[in-house]
């Protein structure tokens, strides 16, 4: 569940002479993060806008599921989609625990699964019931608000979520804890998120794939690893900062290129990172260590090897090269 595609998707606004979105088209699967990367006003928040209907297409298609979202009613798509904008867009009347309940209201929850509920997505973005509960939006920092917009966007155990640049606002240290936290999120809901930004950096940190755009269409949509190392264009090469491989390396998670570990392969005793490290530490580990390659484990289990070579390819190969 959560799977979707655009269909030669298109928006022209009737003021415009240019169309904001242009011919998208483009599969995102149950389950994976997209960031849609770009430079601002190059379409994002239009193409993101299209998926829960704020907008609707002039022409074109969105399926979710396999389903024509034109054909679903849209109270009932925008239940199925978690919608999380700047500034967490919280109801300031409201206190925390009323923001949360909001989708399970009106999906005409009981009462007591409601409360429940209010508990359980507080806890799960790492704030405590009693001291945040009975909070107005004003009585929160601005980190605090976007882990409550993330909590009320989940309350419904929505499929999807969409998220506009949600830490746009928010200082560097909270933003990156921030965005730890939808890392593991995800990885304990399994939810596709298409997440809008215009940071390269966080995009490469969060993105199974990068959808980039420039001018309302779609230039690439690759993996972190392969805009990096083969970007599409010269735009997409300038805006990945690709030149700036030692910094991008500090970005990419291992786990981005490890490779299968070979059959006969009885794992020595070489030092050992886990896949959500990253290729710069991974880099340092090897000199440091003198190690040819670097065992890759998950929860005490080997998923994978990485080798100096294949760090070296990636910082001095195709990744140095203008297309
Ligand atoms: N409601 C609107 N009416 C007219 N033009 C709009 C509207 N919303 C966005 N645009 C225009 O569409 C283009 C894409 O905007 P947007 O999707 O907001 O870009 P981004 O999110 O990438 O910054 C811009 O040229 C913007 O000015
Ligand atoms: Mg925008």
């Amino acid at each position: 569940m959560g799977d979707l595609q655009f269909e030669e998707v298109s928006l022209r606004f009737p003021s415009e002479s240019r169309p904001a979105v242009h011919h998208v088209t483009g599969q995102i699967h149950s389950g994976e993060v997209v960031v849609i990367l770009g430079p601002s006003g190059c379409g994002k928040t239009t193409l993101l806008k299209m998926v829960n209907r704020l907008y609707e297409p002039t022409s074109g298609q969105i399926f979710l599921d396999g389903v024509n979202i034109q054909k679903l009613k849209v109270t009932r798509l925008r239940q199925q989609i978690g919608y999380v904008i700047q500034q967490a867009g919280l109801f300031p009347h409201m206190t925390v625990a009323a923001n949360i309940a909001v989708v399970p209201r009106l999906l005409g929850w009981p009462k007591p699964q409601i409360q429940a509920r209010i508990d359980e997505m507080l806890d799960l973005v790492r704030l405590s019931p009693g001291e945040f509960r009975h909070r107005y939006p004003a009585q929160l920092s601005g980190g605090q608000q976007q882990r409550v917009g993330i909590a009320r966007a989940l309350a419904g155990n929505p499929t999807m979520l969409l998220m506009d640049e949600p830490f746009g606002a928010i200082d560097g240290i909270t933003r990156t804890a921030l965005q730890d936290e939808i890392l593991r999120l995800q990885r304990q809901l399994k939810k596709t998120i298409l997440f809008v930004s215009h940071d390269v950096e966080e995009a490469l940190r969060l993105a199974d794939r990068i959808l980039v755009m420039r001018q309302g269409e779609v230039v690439q949509f690759d993996s972190p690893l392969t805009l990096l190392t083969q970007p599409a264009d010269e735009f997409v090469y300038t805006l990945l900062g690709a030149d700036d491989m030692v910094r991008q390396l500090g970005v990419l998670p291992v786990s981005a290129a490890m490779t299968a570990i070979p059959p006969e392969d009885h794992n020595g005793a070489r030092p050992t990172l886990s896949p959500q490290d990253n290729l710069r530490e991974a880099l340092s580990l090897i000199l440091r260590t003198g190690a040819p390659a670097l065992t890759i484990s998950q929860a005490g289990q080997p998923v994978g090897l990485l080798t100096l070579e294949r760090i070296r390819k990636l910082a001095v190969g195709k990744g140095g090269t203008p297309p």
